[in-house]
């Protein structure tokens, strides 16, 4: 295919997916809001990797923001994220304005279980139906193809796969490990709120959640005792505000009695003005029973 472009509107996007899958080529599509970073670039290798051609959106999403949260401060830079893409192989970057986008979101609010009520969801009412009307718009626009999302927003993750599955759309999810800073933070871009104090205590996250999922290594049942061994790690931390500490199933995100193989742990904490959200697996080592 052609090299490196910045496409802007549906009908050069949908010229340019039809010219490319009549040449017989397989389609990746990495949906983000920009400000990219090494977890987006992970995703991009992914697809460049696992399909012939990669679709890079950038739009910052006003519906996934509520009216106090950071929609008009949330970071920018477009001449960088261009760059981004095009060092990683990305085919198209697709640009879109709020109008050009906006046709294709769904005209009633779209179903969403259970999961989207909890955790982010409890916290942030309204996200996950902006995320929904927007990811729906993007799959609408690109048709059949595999999608790749950040087990970073473990949450968001849950939420696409159901999406796809209760609408039976062309679409294959594709999941891929959080990219994190050597201290162990979560690459965002919402790190750049972080003033250095908040930074360098941050890291207390990744340590919080490895914390727990050792005790469940260890054979820990109790999901009680591992979300309090995760926030008196994070209270260690004079900065940190928890917002939640969770432990759920990790396909079903149901909350267990009790451990009994695997669960995903969660974190969602403020530092300063940034909200920062972090996952781990946690997983029972075999003959690790009480
Ligand atoms: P954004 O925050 O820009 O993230 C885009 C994708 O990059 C998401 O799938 C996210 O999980 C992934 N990602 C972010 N940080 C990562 C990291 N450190 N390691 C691996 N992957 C990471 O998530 C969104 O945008 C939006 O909600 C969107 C899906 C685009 C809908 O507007």
């Amino acid at each position: 295919m052609s090299s490196f472009q910045v496409l802007t509107t549906v009908k050069e996007l949908r010229s340019y997916l039809e010219e490319a899958r009549s040449a017989g080529s397989s389609i990746g599509l990495v949906p983000t809001m920009g400000f990219l970073h090494e977890g987006h670039a992970s995703l991009i290798n992914a697809s460049t990797d696992q399909r012939d051609v990669t679709i890079v959106s950038i739009y910052v999403n006003p519906l996934q923001f509520s009216p106090d949260e950071d929609f008009s401060d949330y970071p920018r830079d477009i001449s960088s994220d261009l760059k981004l893409c095009d060092k990683h192989g990305t085919d198209v970057v697709f640009a879109p304005s709020e109008e050009e986008i906006k046709t294709f979101f769904p005209t009633t609010p779209i179903h969403l279980r259970e999961v989207t009520k909890t955790f982010e969801g409890e916290s942030r009412p309204t996200h996950f139906q902006g995320v929904a009307t927007v990811v729906m718009a993007l799959f609408e626009i690109v048709g059949e193809s595999h999608a790749y999302f950040g087990e970073k927003d473990f949450q968001q993750l849950t939420v696409v796969k159901q999406l796809v599955e209760d609408h039976e759309l062309p679409i294959k999810i594709v999941g891929c490990a959080t990219v994190r800073e050597e201290d162990g933070l979560a690459k965002s871009s919402r790190n750049v709120y972080l003033s250095a104090d908040e930074r360098s205590q941050s890291s207390v996250l990744y340590q919080a959640l490895k914390v727990g999922a050792e005790a469940v290594s260890r054979g820990e049942t109790s999901t009680q005792i591992i979300e309090s061994l995760i926030r008196e790690t994070i209270e260690t931390s004079p900065l940190a505000k928890i917002d939640y500490v969770g432990v759920v199933d990790s396909s079903s995100f149901e909350i267990p009695n009790k451990i009994v193989t695997e669960v995903r742990l969660l974190v969602a904490c403020n530092f300063g003005q940034a909200r920062l959200i972090d996952n781990l697996p946690a997983k029972k080592k075999v003959g690790s029973d009480h």
